[in-house]
């Protein structure tokens, strides 16, 4: 082989192993947290002219252990693996990964903990928004690896120095509340379980279709290097989950090396359509549930950070932290009207017999576990930093964003990416002027409609589109009360 030849060959070896495709990364409400790619091409990066001064995050929980039900079918495929042979020659020595059956399934693995933990990390260095010891306060639904996932973002956020001689001057608490119940109506980290009217436009079935056909020919697929045992679709879904959820629980990965690239795709088509017909853009009421959410920060940002124009009893830290499950993300995606157009015609509604590359709707962007939407307030001055400073010895030189002309923008990030609003994204990095996203949360609440009313909720006392939990601690309708974390 020539030199040249052999320059070619590296070359394209190199190529292929960078560009190696990452099941863990298309694996939907499976994949543990990624940072999602940059799909409208603009840096997450602060622009240099701005510095932020209040945030809002809705986070879903980290990775967990499997629910019961899921985890029954694992138990199921341990089983029937005891016969297998051929090329899968690592199934019949596979065992599940739980090995404390009361404690795992259900809960968070050590992997949540650490994704959680390390949020808090990122997130107190990204917007250093907390002096030394704080009396730092995050929300949370109530379910136990919701308020597990809080808590260890809390102790990651307050995790700098040492305060034994202090305690009570680096304390966090968790407001949490009741999970998934249908009588705290809008007032909820969890709204969707209170609108009646929310399960009449749930069409995901749709996914369920389109998933049930391609495992039947990956089944087939495999069946061939299998003696004395055949796989069925069920198989095939449970053997799907376990890549993303083996390598959060211990590691191991072998499960994410059976399945073809164009087989994960067809895996992850199948998340997107679950999520986008069942609590996202085409669901017609998924508007209407994760707008509170939207309206209680886009009021929040008008009044600023540390500002009590709006009432109520308590004033919510610059980064005001919600904490909840995958499918009330999807809503709050519908409420701000991203992921739902396109300059192309025909990628919305999404097609339920093939995935379309050129959508933005992409399950695994969003509702990994840990996933996010977060609003940034940004203050920005009109002009870029100096290239090079002068500085005077003795005077201070001030940080961006603070000049007498600064003005305030909100900016869109999922999973870390900035997802532009349409027609409102001229400000730097792709943001929108403060006053124009009010006008555009104002023209949302059309889509979303009111909460009582298209929930179908008139007649239910106590009824409320309001979500006031930011601003009362507790708060009367959503019932919220308060942990202690770490407990003293
Ligand atoms: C700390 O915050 C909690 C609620 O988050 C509040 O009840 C308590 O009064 C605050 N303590 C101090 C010292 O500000
Ligand atoms: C697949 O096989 C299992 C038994 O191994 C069975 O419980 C399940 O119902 C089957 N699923 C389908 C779709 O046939
Ligand atoms: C999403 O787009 C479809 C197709 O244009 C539209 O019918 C639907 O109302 C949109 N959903 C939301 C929440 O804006
Ligand atoms: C908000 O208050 C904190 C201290 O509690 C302070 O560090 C910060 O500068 C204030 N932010 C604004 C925009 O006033
Ligand atoms: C809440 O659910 C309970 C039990 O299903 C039901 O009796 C009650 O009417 C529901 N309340 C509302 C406001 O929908
Ligand atoms: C309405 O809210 C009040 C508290 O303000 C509570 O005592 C009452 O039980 C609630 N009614 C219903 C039907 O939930």
């Amino acid at each position: 082989m020539t030199v040249a030849a052999l320059l070619v060959l590296l070359t394209l070896v190199t190529a292929v192993h960078c560009r190696r495709f990452n099941p863990l990364h298309h694996s939907g409400a499976a994949s543990p947290f990624f940072d999602a790619p940059a799909q409208f091409g603009v840096s997450p990066s602060t622009p240099s002219q701005c510095a932020v001064d209040q945030v809002a995050y809705i986070v879903r929980h980290g990775s967990r252990y499997p629910e019961p039900g899921s985890f029954a079918g694992w138990q199921a495929l341990f089983s029937k693996l005891q016969n297998a042979r051929g090329p899968l020659a690592f199934l019949p020595s596979w065992v599940p990964p739980v090995d404390d059956i009361p404690h795992e399934p259900f809960f968070l693995s050590s992997t949540g903990a650490q994704e959680a933990f390390q949020l808090g990390v990122e997130l107190r260095k990204l917007y250093r928004f907390t002096k030394g010891g704080d009396n730092f306060t995050v929300w949370s639904a109530g379910q136990q690896r919701v308020v597990d996932t809080a808590t260890y973002f809390t102790l990651g956020y307050l995790s700098q120095g040492n305060y034994l001689s202090a305690q009570n001057e680096n304390r966090g608490h968790v407001v949490t509340m009741p999970d998934s119940v249908n009588f705290t109506f809008a007032d909820s980290l969890t709204p969707s379980a209170a609108c009646p009217a929310y399960s009449s436009g749930d069409t995901s079935v749709k996914a369920t279709v389109f998933r049930r056909t391609n495992q039947g020919n990956i089944a087939k697929r495999l069946n061939q290097f299998l003696d004395g045992l055949t796989l069925n679709a069920t198989d095939i879904g449970v053997m799907q989950d376990l890549c993303g959820f083996q390598a959060e629980v211990s590691g191991d990965t072998r499960f994410c090396d059976i399945f073809q690239d164009s087989e994960w795709l067809d895996y992850e088509y199948a998340h997107d359509l679950n999520y986008y017909y069942g609590s996202g853009p085409g669901n017609p009421f998924s508007a209407t549930v994760g707008y509170p959410w939207l309206k209680a920060i886009a009021d929040l940002f008008s009044s600023g950070p540390n500002t009590t124009s709006l009432g109520g009893n308590f004033v919510p830290p610059p980064l005001i932290m919600g904490f909840t499950h995958d499918n009330n993300l999807p809503p709050i995606v519908s409420a701000l009207g991203v992921w739902n157009t396109s300059s192309f015609p025909g990628v919305y509604p999404l097609s339920t017999s093939h995935a379309d590359p050129r959508r933005n709707f992409r399950s695994s962007f969003l509702v990994s576990f840990r996933g996010y939407v977060a609003l940034e307030r940004l203050s920005c001055d009109p002009h870029d930093p100096p290239r090079s400073v002068q500085h005077t010895s003795g005077k201070v030189v001030l940080g961006p964003g603070t000049s007498p002309g600064a003005q305030k923008y909100v900016r869109l990030k999922i999973n870390n990416a900035v997802v532009p609003l349409p027609g409102c994204a001229e400000g730097p990095g792709s943001s929108c002027a403060l006053a124009s996203f009010r006008k555009y949360v104002a023209r949302r609440a059309a889509v979303a409609g009111d909460f009582v009313q298209r929930c179908g909720l008139q007649d239910a006392k106590n009824a409320t589109g309001i979500l006031d939990i930011f601003t009362n601690v507790p708060s009367i309708i959503g019932q919220s009360s308060i942990l202690t974390a770490p407990l003293p």
